[in-house]
């Protein structure tokens, strides 16, 4: 499936890269690389994922609900990003309705998307439904008008890029324990 998906992606990106240039700027080669576009389907197992039980507000005050965050993959040791096609699923119970949870993920689409906000990564609505995979709500660099995160003191909606894009220490990534240096340390 994703060698199938990702295959004329490769193809183009070597065409254009010249097979392989060594030399190109940094922001010529992330627009070069092979993006990742994931589907509903790439979500289908994500409880399967390693879990991270984050609790109640682990960082406050942004979030009130009890959280677990599920990562499909760790990067390896001592990267100092995430790879292209990294999952990363948030579960969030709502106060006052545990049964329906907000459920944002992102991943590493990688190939200079979102490269003025979290870099290299999309944003995604999930919705969850008994029995049945992962649906997406929406996607993107950020949530259609009218959702996103509004703070404690109230004022304006607070889009992803808003918080995640200003996490440039650890590839945009909130969470202390996904940091790169716990998940990825060096040998
Ligand atoms: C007000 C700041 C803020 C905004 C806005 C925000 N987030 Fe987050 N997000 C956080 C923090 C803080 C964490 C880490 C929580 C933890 O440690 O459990 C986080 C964690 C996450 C994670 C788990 C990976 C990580 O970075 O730790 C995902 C996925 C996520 N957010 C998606 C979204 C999406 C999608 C949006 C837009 C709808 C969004 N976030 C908007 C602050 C924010």
């Amino acid at each position: 499936m994703l060698v199938a998906r990702r295959a004329p992606c490769l193809l183009v990106a070597a065409a254009l890269a010249g097979c392989g240039e060594p030399d190109a700027p940094e922001g010529a080669r992330d627009a070069l690389e092979a993006p990742y576009i994931a589907f509903a389907a790439d979500f289908a197992r994500f409880r399967e994922w390693e879990r991270f039980e984050r609790g109640i507000d682990p960082v406050p005050p942004t979030h009130f609900g009890e959280s677990a965050i599920y990562l499909d993959r760790r990067p390896p040791a001592g990267a100092r990003e995430f790879p292209v096609g990294t999952r990363i699923v948030r579960v969030e119970t709502r106060r006052g309705d545990p049964s329906a949870p907000e459920v944002h993920a992102m991943v590493k689409r990688g190939a200079g998307y979102n490269a003025e906000g979290a870099r290299g990564w999309e944003f995604f609505d999930l919705a969850l439904a008994p029995g049945r995979a992962p649906s997406i709500r929406w996607r993107g660099e950020g949530p259609a008008d009218g959702d996103g995160y509004t703070p404690p003191e109230g004022g304006a909606i607070l889009s992803c890029n808003h918080c995640h894009g200003s996490a440039t220490d650890d590839d945009s990534v909130l969470s202390p324990a996904l940091a790169l240096s716990a998940l990825a340390p060096s040998r």
